[in-house]
């Protein structure tokens, strides 16, 4: 197994889920980066093993533990897939791996935030809430809330392209999402490019993440899609009960499947971060194409930050490291465009 000596500039880098939507983009932005370093991993050994890569899977960590032996000296692990539970990062961690985790879930964030112990015995970092959102969304949320002298309230907005085509393992997350009960009310948000639109609460992590890393009292995410029409249905599905079903993994399979096949929007997604401190209010936006594409960038930019050894050991949330502060403006070259956002819009 790795030792905190093999971390640093050296070792491998295994890319977990390095086919997948996500992962393809960190597998070929590090392998630029980092020439025969970096390992593609997924279930399916044969299509791994094409890739140069290795057959892992993020439900076994003891498997996992093995995997990460044979490879030798590993100096960070980016997990492009949700893991059922901690015990992956909990392997890498131990063993003085770097863990770069894009996960949205709450509760599985939670779970590996509270191995900052075991990261800062072993000299490792671990770096959670990376892509759009959560990722993007933490950062534009700590400037506003800057902006206006520490918020007490935050709300994020989020525009996806139903145009894209998501990765299997996003789609069942957001149909897990569906399922899921919500206690905020939509609001009406002016966004880039899309005008004024209806948004909805969603249980994305950054909303959970951001009352602790920040000290704001009340922070809400909302989603909308860029097919008006789409987002009506599925929304007003949701409000009916219909969408309790999506709980079920035989029809997030079959849901999957289906929006695999129906492109109705564009590939374009937009972030909006509102802060919000008495009479004070500050916005910024990003808007971007290709928001796997985006998160992919983003889990590499965190990588590489990892590998330049000045993040301190333990688990952070990515607003948390200063050396990522700039990241939107890193993201210009690939089409990501930054705006600060001025009026007011919404209800406060
Ligand atoms: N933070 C953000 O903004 C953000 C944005 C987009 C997506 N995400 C998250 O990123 C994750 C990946 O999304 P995606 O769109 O890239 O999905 P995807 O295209 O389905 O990719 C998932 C990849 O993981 C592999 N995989 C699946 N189960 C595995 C397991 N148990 N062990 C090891 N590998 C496994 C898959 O290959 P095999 O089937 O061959 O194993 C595939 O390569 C999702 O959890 C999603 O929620 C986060």
């Amino acid at each position: 197994m790795t030792t905190a000596e093999s971390r640093g500039t050296d070792g491998r880098i295994l890319v977990v889920g390095g086919y997948g939507a996500v992962g393809a983009t960190v597998t070929s932005t590090l392998g630029a980066w980092y020439p025969g370093r970096v390992v593609p991993g997924g279930r399916n050994a044969e299509r791994a093993r094409r890739l140069g890569g290795v057959r892992v899977d993020v439900a076994d960590p003891e498997g996992f533990r093995r995997v990460l032996e044979g490879l030798g000296a590993v100096a960070a692990v980016v997990l492009c897939v949700e893991p059922p539970d901690a015990g992956v990062a909990r392997v890498c961690l131990e063993g003085g791996i770097h863990v770069v985790d894009v996960s949205a879930t709450a509760r599985l964030l939670d779970a590996v935030t509270e191995l900052g112990g075991v990261a800062t015995d072993a000299g490792a970092t671990g770096v959670l809430s990376v892509g759009v959102a959560p990722g993007l969304t933490n950062l534009l949320a700590r400037r506003a809330h800057e902006a206006v002298g520490g918020a007490d309230r935050i709300d994020l907005t989020l525009l996806f392209g139903t145009g894209e085509r998501h990765g299997t393992d996003a789609l069942r997350w957001t149909m897990a999402g569906l399922a899921e009960p919500v206690r905020a009310r939509p609001l009406r948000t002016e966004l880039p490019g899309h005008g004024p639109r209806t948004t909805h609460p969603f249980p994305f992590s950054d909303q959970h993440t951001l009352p602790r890393t920040l000290g704001v009292r009340q922070v809400t995410t909302r989603l909308c899609l860029d097919s008006r029409a789409l987002s009506t249905a599925l929304f007003t599905m949701r409000r009916a009960g219909l969408t309790r079903l999506t709980a079920r993994p035989d029809v997030q399979r079959r849901l999957a499947d289906l929006s695999g096949r129906v492109h109705l929007g564009g590939d374009g997604f937009a972030v909006r971060a509102d802060a919000w401190h008495g009479d004070r209010h500050a916005a910024y936006a990003l808007t971007g194409r290709e928001q796997s594409r985006v998160t992919g960038l983003t889990a590499a930019y965190v990588t590489r930050e990892l590998l330049t050894g000045t993040a301190p050991p333990g688990v952070h949330h990515i607003e948390q490291l200063p050396g990522l502060a700039r990241l939107p403006e890193d993201l210009a070259e690939y089409g990501v465009t930054l705006l600060r956002h001025s009026g007011r819009t919404g209800r406060r």
